[in-house]
């Protein structure tokens, strides 16, 4: 039932693809919500229930994003993009002079097949050129970036990247999110802000400069949205902090593609000067007057202060969304960012409104910087892998990830990027404390059932973990 409905929306995609690319662009996005509209008459058919767009992961691919070829047959269609592909490089490398972008090379598991990595995380990354870099705060730096051969970055607004820095011969890995709008012709950033006693964020913001590389892995992340003209909707966002960073992208990039969409932020600092992209959201309010509502909560607020005070707890919260009398269709969306007090207590303050969990998307910031020496435990833990009807006893030394420990134990385990960012890797605890980087791309609903990911996971203590599949 499920796969035919597949099917049948593949189908529908496809034709208005063809459709898109064969009329004006002016008429795209017409043909896009028709496709929409289509695909819910047909789901509400067959007696699928009507769904909010709560993973926009799983959302409909944007049009420009759906290949028309797919309603040929595989063989055929297969071949003819071969030879499409094989055009725009010699069209690239020939007439525009450029080459093909850079491309990760990611070890892959298959079946049957053990995959070795290094006892320390893979080295995957690619350098970036740094073009540009701007102190945001006393605290906080942008670092504009483009591919090596100057080309832009491609991402998904929210989306965040994998930094591997290297400080005193360790290589150390870091997520940061991208803040630009996900749109063509802006330059393209991520923000870091310091970390008390955090290695490579005081590290970046000392030393890097225009000119340098940045080596990174990613873009990689399911905090996003999928941007569509036809939208008309309302997005509440929650930030504390550098928790900005990727809502600051998700905003901007709604509010200049969906012309009827609105916004609300509560933003949580310490105090004025903490605040990050202070002036950018500004000039945002006055561009999008009566789209972007802004609402500045500080801990510290200056003499004469008139916004909203205070942490952002739980009373805190539900106090600011009722002075911006937010009010609830059952389709509002809302992002949260930030520290993981202010998580919990917005997640506790959206449930006490009766808002469904699966309407709130969410990003974690603790990043194992956050904490004093390595994440994970400080001495070796017994991590027993339960896979096909088998334990295997892998033992884990401290500063590694399960998966390296168990890759390097012979395991065949499941994993592609190795960063957290594409979940081929994720298990499930059936004991003991497991830490995980953050950010990653597991929902709260999977954390909550008791998955984890073993590329960025370490124990705490003795685990147990249940590999799915064959
Ligand atoms: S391998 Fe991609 S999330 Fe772990």
């Amino acid at each position: 039932m499920e796969g035919s409905r597949r099917r049948r929306a593949g189908r529908l995609d496809a034709a208005a693809a063809l459709a898109a690319r064969a009329l004006p662009t002016a008429l795209t996005p017409w043909i896009d919500q028709a496709r929409l509209d289509a695909t819910m008459i047909l789901d509400r058919a067959t007696g699928k229930p009507p769904q909010p767009l709560l993973n926009e992961m799983e959302a409909p691919a944007p049009l420009g994003e759906v290949d028309p070829l797919s309603l040929l047959p595989r063989a055929i269609a297969d071949k003819l993009r071969t030879a499409q592909r094989d055009v725009r490089i010699l069209r690239d490398r020939l007439i525009l002079g450029k080459n093909p972008p850079p491309v990760i090379e990611r070890p892959r598991a298959t079946a049957g097949a053990v995959v070795s990595l290094p006892r320390k995380a893979p080295h995957m990354a690619r350098p970036l050129k740094v073009v540009k870099v701007v102190h945001e705060t006393k605290d906080a730096v942008s670092i504009y970036v483009t591919e090596a051969d100057g080309s832009p970055l491609e991402f998904r607004p929210g989306q965040f990247l994998s930094v591997d820095v290297t400080i005193d011969g360790e290589r150390l890995r870091r997520a940061y999110s991208l803040a630009s709008a996900c749109l063509p012709e802006v330059p393209v950033h991520v923000t870091v802000k310091r970390i008390e006693g955090g290695r490579v964020s005081n590290h970046l913001n000392d030393t890097i400069r225009e000119g340098d590389e940045l080596e990174v892995l990613g873009p990689s992340g399911n905090f996003t949205i999928e941007p569509r003209q036809v939208n008309e909707r309302h997005l509440v966002m929650l930030a504390g902090g550098s928790g900005i960073t990727p809502i600051m992208s998700i905003l901007e990039t709604a509010l200049r593609v969906e012309r009827g969409s609105r916004v609300t932020l509560i933003y949580g600092n310490r105090g004025w000067d903490d605040v990050i992209f202070r002036d950018r959201l500004a000039a945002l309010c006055d561009e999008f007057a009566g789209r972007l509502v802004l609402d500045h909560v500080l801990e510290r607020p200056p003499e004469g202060w008139s916004g909203g005070e205070g942490l952002l707890s739980g009373d805190v919260l539900e106090a600011r969304l009722q002075a911006l009398d937010i009010e609830d269709d059952g389709l509002v969306r809302y992002f949260v960012c930030g520290p993981t007090p202010m998580m919990e207590a917005a997640h506790e303050a959206l449930r006490q409104r009766g808002v469904d969990a699966n309407r709130i998307a969410e990003e974690r910031f603790n990043s194992h910087e956050a904490h004093s020496g390595d994440a994970g435990s400080d001495k070796t833990e017994l991590v027993v892998v339960s896979k096909a009807g088998h334990e295997h006893g892998v033992q884990v030394e401290p500063g590694q990830t399960i998966l390296e420990a168990a890759l390097a134990a012979g395991i065949d385990m499941p994993f592609s990027c190795a960063m957290g960012g594409c979940g081929s890797c994720r298990v499930r605890r059936a004991g003991g404390d497991i830490q995980m980087e953050e950010p990653n791309c597991l929902s709260r609903a999977e954390r909550e059932q008791g998955y984890v990911l073993t590329c960025v996971g370490r124990p705490l203590t003795q685990v147990k973990i249940n590999v799915e599949g064959p």
